[in-house]
């Protein structure tokens, strides 16, 4: 039975309305619990401020996501990559629903949402800013990209708030799909003429920094985190899921003959971590502020799509209102 807070009129209300100190305490307690916190549940306002930033954050990096792939789905080399490729890109866009359905559970509305990416003041992910040069970048963005995008999003499957952890549950399973198809096509052109070879190379050397950014900022640098695991939306830090990809992909990278490109990389015998170098916080910074190679160009074409769909969208309103009518 969930705490509701007892309803009526004002005056009953505020007698009976426990104070806010012995609300949070109720809350607190059953995320220490385990239980989930509801749409319909008694929140702080920071509780649902972070999770409408995160989310919808998260879905717009999803719908975002889907224009550095989307761009090579008439270039696949045969019919077999150019359905994986199709597939995949329409599962992110999937995601970015369910995502922005989930944010909704918290009182945003779509349209809110939508103005806030559109506007350049919302974020998204700035891994999406680089630009897929070759088709070698598909697999490494499946690998690498994705495979980033798993450990965060495994992670938020056990988060606190339901609706962000059931959504979590459908797309962790698709991720790891488009993971798997990004790890046999490196692996495939790993096999390929040298070319090939240094094709795959020269996506390993673009895509890794920007991935390990994926994380976020070092913890202690990282305003969001405190909270965040405080209240249970966030169970692991920025820098231990960056730690746990380091760990798992870079000696799969090795084995397979090709190099990361960080001098600095090596195994650390008594942690069994792989070591990385610095990132270069500058360039992370400067592509979340809008100066990335492709920031203008992912809005230019999220706006034109926005544009281009405007007779859907009022097709829709004339034919909700039409059937409110009679
Ligand atoms: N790109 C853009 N902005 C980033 C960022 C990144 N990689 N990492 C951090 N930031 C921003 C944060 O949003 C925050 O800004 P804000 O307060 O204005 O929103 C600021 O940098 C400080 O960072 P914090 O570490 O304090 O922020 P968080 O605690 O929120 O951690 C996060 C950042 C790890 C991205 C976290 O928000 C998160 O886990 N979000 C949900 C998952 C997500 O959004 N993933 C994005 C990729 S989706 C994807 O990969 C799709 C897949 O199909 C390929």
């Amino acid at each position: 039975m969930r705490e509701q807070v007892a309803m009526g009129d004002a005056s009953t209300a505020q007698s009976s309305r426990p104070d806010e100190a012995v609300l949070l305490r109720q809350f607190e307690a059953r995320i220490a619990r385990g239980q989930k916190i509801e749409p319909g549940d008694w929140m702080p306002e920071e509780y649902r401020r972070q999770l409408i930033r995160m989310i919808s954050q998260h879905a717009h990096s999803e719908i975002v996501g889907m224009l550095p792939e989307g761009e090579w789905i008439t270039r696949a080399p045969n019919l077999r990559r150019k359905m994986i490729l199709l597939a995949k890109v329409q599962d992110e866009g999937g995601h970015g629903q369910y995502l922005y359905h989930a944010a909704e559970t918290l009182g945003v509305t779509r349209e809110e949402m939508i103005d806030g990416l559109l506007s350049g003041r919302a974020k998204y992910s700035s891994i999406f800013n680089y630009p897929s040069l070759t088709w070698a970048d598909m697999g490494t963005i499946g690998w690498f990209v994705d495979g980033a995008a798993i450990l965060n999003q495994t992670m938020l499957a056990k988060c606190s708030y339901g609706p962000y952890a059931r959504a979590m549950v459908r797309i962790c399973a698709e991720e790891s799909f488009h993971m798997k198809q990004g790890k046999e096509m490196i692996l495939l052109m790993s096999q390929g003429t040298p070319a090939q070879r240094a094709m795959v190379q020269d996506a390993i050397d673009r895509w890794w920094q920007p991935t390990l950014m994926m994380f976020g900022p070092h913890d202690k640098d990282s305003p969001n985190t405190p909270t965040l695991a405080r209240w249970g939306i966030k169970t692991k830090t920025n820098d231990e899921l960056r730690q746990t990809f380091v760990n798992q992909v870079a000696p799969e990278v090795l084995a397979i003959g090709f190099t990361l490109p960080d001098p600095h990389l090596h195994r650390d015998e008594a942690s069994g971590n792989w070591v990385y170098g610095p990132i270069d916080w500058d360039e992370f910074w400067r592509v979340v502020g809008g100066d990335g190679p492709c920031n203008r160009q992912r809005l230019a074409v999220r706006r034109k799509a926005h544009e281009d769909g405007r007779w859907v969208r009022a097709a829709l309103q004339a034919y909700a209102e039409r059937q409110a009518q009679s």
